[in-house]
């Protein structure tokens, strides 16, 4: 399947978003529409009652066929502190395991009333795929789809470099470090930069493991990781995503980390007030060094709360109308 695009399913004929499945082909004016929402939902995103009305007796599917910690815990609060019931699919214990297709399964789901389905899958242009067979109100929202794209994480990443930053992207430097090659995060991350107008893009990674040039369009690319992160604002390091990796591609762990990994040191080399993120799931001392994931610079719990506020913009968005 082809990488995940805006496709006229994606937008109702009024020019609302019928579904969320990619960043691309969003502006800046929506794009910061679901970031101003996100903002003011922050203050609720903790808990409370205050949204309880926003989705009541609305109904939330997540349908992940693939391993999640943070993205499904946090559409599932972002769900239940809007009001909305939801559905925790477990595929382990499904009829997936004997066979039933994406399509079959979410059919099934959909009949017994869910308003909408948070879809994670390890193929590219899965959820778009599914979004052609769903019913004309039931919404779908990508939670990752192979190395396609990851719309609410690129979403919540820019809500934290905003929150730290302020809104005037064109000001930042940003540097995007390690396994570009496998990460849907970076997909979108590196797609709503540009929409928001950074101007200095840059990516650092092994050359194995940097992506199709399409991807890298306006950034500069390199592989001196020292020399990069003079003058960097913002630091976006990545996961080493080996589930997705063919063999062979990092050669030693010990080597990536001495290279490519984020450490103290290397930190002091970028702005003295730069701000690092990471997706989650972190492999300490792989791509990052424990002191500063833990450290005063590291904004990644932060990201984590801010998804919660974000994915209850995107849920309000896409379902209270
Ligand atoms: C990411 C994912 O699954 O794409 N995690 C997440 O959603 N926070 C990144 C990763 O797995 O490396």
């Amino acid at each position: 399947m082809t990488p995940a695009s805006i496709t006229p399913a994606s937008i109702t004929p009024d020019r609302q978003l019928r579904h969320l499945l990619t960043l691309d082909g969003l502006g800046a004016a929506r794009i910061n529409e679901l970031l101003d929402a996100a903002a003011s939902m922050r203050a609720h995103a903790m808990g409370g009652t205050a949204l309880r009305q926003v989705l009541a007796g609305r109904t939330v599917c997540n349908l992940f066929f693939e391993n999640s910690t943070r993205t499904r815990s946090s559409f599932q609060l972002a769900a239940q502190r809007l009001g909305a019931d939801v559905l925790n699919f477990d595929i382990g214990m499904s009829s997936v395991k004997k066979g039933e297709s994406p399509l079959d399964t979410l059919r099934t789901l959909e009949a017994m009333g869910i308003d909408a389905f948070v879809v994670r899958h390890a193929e590219n242009g899965a959820v778009a795929a599914l979004a052609d067979g769903v019913r004309p109100h039931t919404v779908l929202i990508n939670a990752g789809d192979g190395r396609a794209a990851h719309p609410t994480q690129g979403l919540l990443d820019m809500l934290t470099i905003r929150q730290r930053k302020g809104t005037d992207f064109s000001r930042l430097s940003v540097l995007v470090v390690g396994d570009v090659r496998h990460s849907r995060v970076a997909r979108s991350g590196l797609h709503a930069l540009r929409t928001l107008g950074c101007a200095d893009i840059r990516v650092c990674g092994p050359s194995a493991l940097l992506p199709e040039p399409a991807i890298l369009s306006g950034c500069t690319v390199g592989g001196d990781l020292d020399a990069m992160l003079d003058g960097i604002d913002v630091v976006m390091m990545l996961r080493l995503q080996r589930e997705r990796m063919e063999e062979g591609l990092v050669p030693s762990l010990t080597k990536y980390f001495y290279d490519y990994g984020l450490d103290a040191k290397r930190l002091a080399l970028a702005r003295p007030d730069a701000i690092v993120l990471h997706p989650g799931p972190i492999n300490r001392g792989v791509e990052i060094a424990g002191d500063v994931a833990d450290g005063p610079q590291s904004v990644i719990l932060e990201q984590v709360a801010n998804g919660v506020a974000l994915r209850m913009a995107v849920l309000e968005q896409l379902l209270a109308r």
